[in-house]
This record gives C-alpha cells, structure tokens and sequence, in this order.
C-alpha cells in the first residue's frame, strides 16, 4: 500500500538531514511548494527538492561551519580589519563557499575595480552573499559602512555576525528567503553577486521579481563564467543575453567588468 505523505511530512523529510536543517525554513517550505506542482509525489518528491535545495546553496557549502570554530579561531586574533591576521583568516574561512573560493585569486583588484569612482558608500546590501562579507578587508569602503548580509543558512549568519563584531563593523548578517526578505530601505549599493542565476532555478523570472523591488543607487549583478565542475560551456554569452534581457527599459548607467571568472555589470541609477 502506498503511504500519502502530507505537505508536513514532505517538509519533514526533505529537511531531515543537518546539511537541509540548517537552511531557513521559508526556503524549504518554498521549494516544496514549486516542486509539488510538479506532479512528483512521496519519495520521488523529496528527492527532487533535497536535489534542489543541494543545487541552490548545499553544492556550494561541502562543510558544515562550525560556530565554535569560527569564534574560537577568530577570538584570539586583533579587531582591526586590515590586520594580515584577519585577511589571512577571511581568506582561509572563504575557501568553505565554492563560490566565494572562485575569486580568492582576483581579491587585491575585484572590488577596487567594481566599486571604482562610486560616490562614497553608506550602506550595502549583499543578497545570497555566501561568505563575500568576509571579503571586506579588500573592498573599499570606510569601516563605519553599514553592512547587510542575507543569506539562508543559519550558521553562515552566526559565523558572519561573530566577524562583524569582533571587528566592530555595523554589519547585520541574516538568515532569510531573498525571495521574501523585505526591501522596503534604501541601499547606496546592492550586492547581487552571482546570485541571480541561482535564483532563476528557484523559479523562472524570479531574477527580475527580485531587481523590480530593489532600492537602490547602484546594483552590481555578477554571473559565473565557468561552472562549479570548472566547465564554460558558453555561460558568459548565456548571462550576458540574461543580463541584457533584465536591464532592458531600465534606465541605468552600466558598466562591464569582465574577470576570469566572473562577468559583472555595475548599474547605477542616472
Ligand atoms: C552562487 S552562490 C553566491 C554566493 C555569493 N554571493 C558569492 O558570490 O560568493 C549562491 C548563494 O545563494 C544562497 N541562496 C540561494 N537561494 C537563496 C534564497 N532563496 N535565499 C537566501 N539565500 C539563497 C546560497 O546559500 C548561496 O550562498
């Protein structure tokens, strides 16, 4: 006899592993939803939201992030954010996100370049942003620069609070769904940062549903040029006509700025 699970029990199962409990409950509860409609049923279904859910944020996080660790290693080191000890633990600690890992060898020139000529930044929102805020020690902005950061897993969020504070940054880090956080502030600058594709798996036209609520004066949307199986398979042409696509009837400045992996598109409101 087949057993009917209900959409509790699918919820239950798909996140019933510590890689999937560790993700916000509004993702999972999300991704359940649109793979349900899919006409999947029982196991079949929650195979094919743990093999979303992996394909969204857990292919990018092999390890668990330990708070423990983080803190302990991060207590005995100085506050001050220019440090070599604090860069060389960010860079350590960033190599655990595949795809914050992929821009460890542009650090000393990516932020410099794509935040270049900006007039001085207040206040920075970074969407899906992985581990980049442990990036900070390369970007330039001044360290009293409000700093948010969302993303949806739980300890990502402790690990990046903890780095705030122990460098007394004003940064907030938040576990939530981008898709449902509320955007209703103003941000001088917006980090979508290889985010957007990601989105577009969770549904199609949630890439531009995102841009359409955002406020801000620049946005810097960045796609990667190579998969995280190292492969091109053409992606760059692919983003490019995406990006075209979104920026399309909007008004901005942009700029292009294309890095070995990573093609990025600074648009700034006129
Ligand atoms: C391709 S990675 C980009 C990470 C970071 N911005 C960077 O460039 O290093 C995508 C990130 O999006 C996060 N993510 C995916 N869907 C999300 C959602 N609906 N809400 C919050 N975070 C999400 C994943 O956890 C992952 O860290």
């Amino acid at each position: 006899m087949k057993t009917i699970l209900t959409v509790e029990d699918v919820i239950r199962q798909a996140s019933a592993s510590d890689a999937y409990q560790d993700i916000h409950m509004d993702v999972i509860r999300r991704v359940c939803e649109t793979e349900g409609r899919k006409g999947l049923q029982g196991r079949e279904l929650v195979k094919s939201i743990r093999s979303r859910l992996h394909q969204i944020g857990g292919a990018y996080l092999p390890t668990n992030l330990d708070p423990e660790i983080f803190k302990t290693e991060l207590a005995v080191l100085p506050r001050d954010i220019t440090s070599s000890e604090i860069r060389q633990f960010c860079l350590k600690k960033m190599e655990q996100h595949a795809s914050t890992k992929e821009r460890l060898p542009l650090l000393d020139h990516f932020f410099q370049e794509i935040m270049a000529g900006l007039p001085v930044i207040h206040s920075v929102l970074d969407l899906a942003c992985g581990l980049t805020p442990l990036s900070l020690p390369w970007m330039p902005l001044e360290p009293d620069t409000p700093y948010t950061a969302v993303d949806m897993y739980n300890r990502m969020a402790v690990n990046l609070q903890e780095f705030f504070d122990h460098t007394r940054i004003p940064g907030k880090a938040v576990v939530a769904d981008i898709v449902t956080f509320p955007l209703e502030q103003s941000y001088d600058v917006v980090l979508l940062l290889k985010t957007l594709p990601c989105l577009e798996q969770q549904g199609k036209g949630m890439a531009a549903a995102l841009v359409n609520r955002l406020k801000a004066k620049t946005i810097i949307i960045s796609y990667p040029l190579r998969t995280l199986g190292g492969s091109r398979k053409g992606l760059g042409a692919t983003y490019e006509t995406d990006f075209n696509r979104l920026a399309e009837g909007r008004n901005w400045q942009i700029s292009r700025f294309e890095f070995t992996n990573e093609l990025v598109f600074r648009c700034c409101q006129p």
